[in-house]
């Protein structure tokens, strides 16, 4: 098996794509900013990638193209199985209202969380999010500036603002001691919402994990066989 990078242009994905299936290529896992577009392109998609609205992982068979998306399963791996924090029950703080957001918010309430509370900028993205999703689970929207009645365990950064450097809006005293904050950005170092999280006494993760795991939920659609991914999540923490 080989799987390496293909890189497309903005205005490129499908040639890209339909290129790579006509040499031989049986799958693809797809990154932003072409997730949507890979949605589009498939025939059939999982119950998940419609949830999502995105794909992130491709399948061909044939003439039939599948989507699916592993992005939500893979964090739910990460914070049960590797971080070994339960989502079961837990009060959950989704920050950001996004494709991010959006791919990992039925995951999450399918897991049994006890509630996904939404932040975000914009509240009405967050309010058509929690109206979009709120057959499949307890989700509430918060307001800037409104401060939370219950305690989070788990708060998620799924804004693209660590990427500029700059803190998602997150009331600094609804980080408590002792909960999780994971922000799904990797490759950063401390970015300034975990660093902001970890002097409130909070336990923080990026989202390395997350990669791996979404990977591996991948190699199972393709080959059936789930791999180990802790020797993988070590190696890249120490590359
Ligand atoms: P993605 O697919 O990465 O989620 P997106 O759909 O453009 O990308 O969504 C980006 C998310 O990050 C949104 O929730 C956005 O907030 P708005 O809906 O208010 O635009 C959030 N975001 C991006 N930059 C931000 C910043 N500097 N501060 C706070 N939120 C930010």
């Amino acid at each position: 098996m080989i799987y390496e990078h293909l890189l497309a242009p903005l205005d490129g994905f499908l040639a890209t794509v339909e290129a790579f299936r006509a040499s031989g290529g049986r799958g693809a896992n797809v990154t932003l900013p072409f997730k949507l577009e890979a949605c589009r392109y498939a025939h059939q998609l999982t119950e998940r990638a419609r949830q999502a609205g995105a794909v992130n992982t491709l399948t061909f068979d044939g003439e039939r193209i599948f989507g699916d998306n592993t992005d939500g399963v893979g964090l739910c791996r990460d914070i049960v199985d590797n971080l070994k924090v339960p989502i079961a029950g837990a009060h959950i703080l989704l920050i950001g209202a996004g494709g991010a957001a959006r791919g990992v918010l039925g995951p999450l309430l399918s897991a049994g969380a006890h509630l996904v509370a939404i932040a975000n900028r914009t509240t009405a993205r967050a309010d058509e999010l929690a109206k979009h999703f709120s057959a499949l689970g307890p989700v509430s929207v918060i307001c800037p500036g409104e401060m939370p009645a219950q305690r989070f365990d788990i708060l998620i950064n799924a804004t693209s603002a660590s990427i500029a450097g700059e803190l998602p809006p997150v009331p600094a005293a609804c980080i408590h001691p002792g909960a999780l904050a994971y922000d799904m950005m990797y490759g950063k170092g401390e970015t300034p919402f975990m660093a902001l999280a970890a002097s409130a006494g909070a336990r923080t993760a990026d989202g390395l994990g997350m990669l791996v795991e979404q990977a591996a939920e991948a190699f199972f659609v393709w080959r059936g066989v789930r791999p180990a991914t802790d020797a993988v999540v070590a190696q890249m923490r120490n590359a």
